[in-house]
């Protein structure tokens, strides 16, 4: 649906974009001729997804590992990024997230979510938007949310939280970086099943009840998320800003697309198991981070 090369010359960094919706969306960019900063914090998950991207495309894919938790490590990533070149474009696609009964959380759960959506994704946001201002350049950035910023986020309270100061986020400085020349754009997703979400989200199989919930009666295709990145990402929609657009199948207009319906049931019992379910799953991307 896009010219080829319509995003020659454009230098993207994509966080999270080893895998999951991140991956498809890097994928996509590197297709259409731009090239790639993917992050996150498992090397090894990196390099081999920069490997495969370009040898599927061609062009170029660099992987940098940095925890976005880290405001320290995200101005290294960008240093090291700008030595090379000033970037175009930003998607701020790394999140975390579990299902959990709100009164189980600790803090430190809590913080598990909000110190990489909420803190994280702001750190980027700011220092990527500090050296387009500083240098008078143009810039486009599009956060991933999700349809809860607004509907409402039962049993996944610290994500839908910070995403929806996220959204906050990018109404506000569409505003005041307007005059800049930059943009920020959101994308609400519904469901576009990816091991990462589905792991902590619909463990054991617990994803197949919310079918009916989907007027469009399917789950998103990768593809349908990356070419709506892509037509914020270019050039020809620039006077678009502020703008949270949703692809989600008309899920969130049925009064749906949280886990209310589906998690509202479930016994105490049956919580244990999916939270050990969600911990096994944690403890395999930790061995994961380590190597
Ligand atoms: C209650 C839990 C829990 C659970 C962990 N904790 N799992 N509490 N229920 N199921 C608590 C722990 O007990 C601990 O608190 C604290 O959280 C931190 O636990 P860790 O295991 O150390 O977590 P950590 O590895 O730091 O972080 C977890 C994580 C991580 C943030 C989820 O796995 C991660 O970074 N995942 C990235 C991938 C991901 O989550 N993808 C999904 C994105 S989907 P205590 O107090 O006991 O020490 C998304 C939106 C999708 O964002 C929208 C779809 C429609």
């Amino acid at each position: 649906m896009f010219k080829e090369n319509l995003l020659e010359n454009k230098r993207i960094l994509v966080t999270g974009g080893g895998s999951g919706l991140g991956k498809a969306m890097s994928e996509r960019y590197l297709e259409l001729g731009a090239k790639v900063y993917i992050c996150g914090r498992r090397k090894s998950v990196l390099e081999d997804s920069a490997k495969e991207m370009m040898d599927k495309y061609g062009g170029s894919v660099i992987p940098i590992s940095c925890d976005i938790k880290v405001s320290e490590a995200i101005e290294e990533m960008i240093d090291q990024i700008w030595s090379d070149g000033p970037l175009d474009g930003l998607v701020n696609n790394a999140a975390g997230n579990f299902i959990s009964k709100t009164e189980d959380l600790s803090p430190r759960a809590f913080n598990a979510i909000a110190n990489i959506v909420f803190n994280g994704t702001f750190y980027t946001t700011n220092c990527v938007g500090k050296r387009w201002i500083k240098e008078g350049l143009k810039g486009s950035i599009i956060s991933i949310l999700t349809t809860w910023v607004y509907s409402s986020g039962p049993y996944t309270v610290p994500s839908a939280m910070s995403k929806s100061g996220l959204a906050t986020m990018t109404k506000s400085l569409a505003a005041e970086w307007g005059n800049r020349g930059i943009r920020l754009n959101a994308i609400a997703p519904g469901p576009f099943p990816t091991k990462g979400a589905w792991d902590r989200l619909a463990p054991g199989g617990k994803g197949a009840d919310m079918m009916d919930s989907i007027p469009m009666k399917r789950t998103g295709d990768l593809k349908e998320l990356s070419n709506l990145a892509v037509f914020l990402m270019a050039d020809g929609c620039d006077y678009l800003t502020g703008e949270i657009v949703t692809i989600d199948g008309g899920q969130w207009l049925n009064h749906a697309g949280n886990f209310y319906e589906m998690l509202k049931n479930v016994s105490d019992d049956e919580w244990d198991m999916l939270r050990n379910m969600i911990k096994s799953s944690n403890e395999a991307d930790k061995a994961k981070r380590s190597v």
